[in-house]
């Protein structure tokens, strides 16, 4: 029987779905973490060690959580992700994609490079410039959030509306990650959740927030919305600009109707989505990775 490993630390919900989406076209999948993975160039072993794979690799790997840590052991599971690409092995999505979207910065990056909408953004190490950007915009009547670079869930973001509140700005781990607050449109506080599977907006929904953060671990709720063209294009086109075969993406509407991409994530939950959408999200995500796969898996 084919074998798939599924990268995680809390397999949870998300897991078990997967896993039977996976039993469901006829694969084992495994749950097994990063942090047990070994590189072991000895001549006599594969190279790259997985536990419960030592005598032969998986015939494909399902990434749903890179563990947080030291510089060195992030680096150290994205080089587990990349052998296994280069050892031909699909990596759904591959360690370049978490990589990209992982980091804020970059992701701002090669949103604004592609010319898509995203708010502006500042990335920068001193404190001293980074004082100055924070009260310039304030100054022009604007508000900003500041994230950490590598965050998720709505982690350590903070809102800048005011001058005192720039005696708090803090680095998080030594970099600034500056963004201009984007006023959604509509009563109180919502973004948009486009889910995006091999290039094809296949779900939507409103996420909206007990406050201005609207993630669903947050205790956001969830809306179904119609999933108009120009928000498809949008959130189709971010997931291509980082190179993903799947994502969620985050957009929020201003209340000019301008639309903003916020963030694109590579390893998105969803079941706050599945409440609101009338089909099996991990089945889809599953079968997308084994077709596209089809010669390697
Ligand atoms: N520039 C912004 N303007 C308005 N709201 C924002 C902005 N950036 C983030 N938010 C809110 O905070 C939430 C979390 O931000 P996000 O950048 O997606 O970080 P995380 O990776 O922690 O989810 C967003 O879903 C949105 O509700
Ligand atoms: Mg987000």
């Amino acid at each position: 029987m084919k074998r798939i490993a599924i990268f995680t630390d809390e397999p949870g919900w998300h897991g078990k779905q997967l896993k039977r989406a996976f039993a469901n076209k006829g694969y084992q999948a495994e749950y097994v973490s990063l942090t047990e993975c070994k590189i072991q160039l000895n001549n006599t072993v594969l190279p790259i060690q997985i536990k419960g794979f030592e005598q032969k690799l998986p015939d494909g790997i399902f990434v749903r959580g890179v563990p947080g840590g030291s510089l060195q052991e992030v680096v150290f599971y994205l080089d587990i992700l990349h052998a296994l690409k280069q050892l031909k092995i699909p990596v759904y999505n591959d360690g370049h994609a978490i990589e990209r979207s992982v980091d804020k910065g970059m992701t701002s990056f090669l949103l604004k490079n592609a010319e898509l909408p995203t708010p502006m953004t500042w990335v920068l190490r001193e404190r001293e410039a980074a004082l100055v950007i924070a009260e310039q915009e304030l100054k022009q009547g604007q508000r900003l959030i500041s994230k950490p670079l590598f965050g998720s869930q709505g982690e350590g973001l903070r809102r800048i509306e005011k001058m005192t509140d720039l005696l708090w700005l803090t680095s998080s781990n030594g970099i600034y990650y500056l963004q201009r607050f984007i006023n959604c449109v509509g009563e109180g506080y919502s973004d948009t959740r486009v889910f995006v599977i091999n290039g094809q907006a296949v779900a939507a929904m409103r996420r909206r927030g007990n406050s201005w953060l609207n993630n669903v671990s947050r205790g956001a709720r969830c809306e179904a919305i119609d999933l108009n063209k120009s928000l498809a294009n949008l959130a189709i086109k971010a997931t291509a600009t980082l190179k993903m075969d799947y994502a969620g993406v985050d957009i929020i509407e201003d209340e000019q109707g301008n639309y903003h991409i916020i963030e694109v994530n590579s390893i998105p939950a969803w079941k706050g989505l599945e409440t609101v959408c009338n089909f099996n999200v991990a089945q889809l995500l599953v079968d997308d990775m084994l077709l596209r796969d089809k010669g390697a898996v």
